[in-house]
């Protein structure tokens, strides 16, 4: 019979790990949530499409994060999905601090902040958070999505870049 209480014991360092997560080329995004009347966001490469019917998405958070504290009230979050010229944005949010969005543009799209400028835009609302090590992983619904034809901003190797298709697009 197989035991299934098995503790795996971890023996990957923290360098091993980051090394091959840095290879992993991702989507840079800016979560974005209304902190009372004030705007607040945080840049997230910790993005993915989760479930197409309903659409879901999940978001993993720092336990550190402002923005969790933040959505653990409000129970809502935009998600920026950021366009190649946007590499900017990424650093200003990946900031702390409650004065991010000082010399950015952007609006109020329902009761949540939007950038300008943006390749796709998701507004969501929270379905749970289920605690992940040293994150939180937001499950959300999606409620409203919109989207511009524009190339994405990416993370690999700790560079922004954007995505280039092979020649033969195969
Ligand atoms: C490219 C990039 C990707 C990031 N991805 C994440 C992420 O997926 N989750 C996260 O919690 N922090 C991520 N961060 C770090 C946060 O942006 C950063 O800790 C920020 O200061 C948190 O702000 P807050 O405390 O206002 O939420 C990322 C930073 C960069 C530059």
């Amino acid at each position: 019979m197989i035991s299934t209480d098995f503790t795996p014991v971890p023996t990957v360092t923290a360098e091993e790990f980051r090394r091959v997560m840095s290879s992993v080329c991702t989507p840079v995004s800016v979560v974005t949530a209304f902190d009372d009347r004030r705007p607040h966001g945080t840049t997230v490469s910790a993005f993915a499409s989760l479930s197409l019917a309903p659409p879901m998405v999940l978001v993993a958070l720092d336990l550190g994060s402002d923005l969790l504290q933040i959505i653990r009230r409000t129970r809502r979050f935009g998600l920026n999905v950021l366009s190649a010229d946007q590499s900017g944005l990424a650093m200003t949010f990946a900031r702390k601090g409650a004065d991010k969005f000082a010399d950015v543009r952007w609006s109020a799209d329902g009761d949540l902040p939007r950038l300008d400028g943006a390749a796709g835009w998701l507004a969501c609302e929270v379905e749970q958070l289920i605690p992940g090590g040293d994150h939180v992983v937001a499950m959300a619904a999606v409620v409203a999505a919109d989207h511009h034809e524009r190339s994405p901003l990416t993370y690999h190797q700790r560079l922004f870049g954007t995505h280039a298709a092979l020649p033969d697009g195969q």
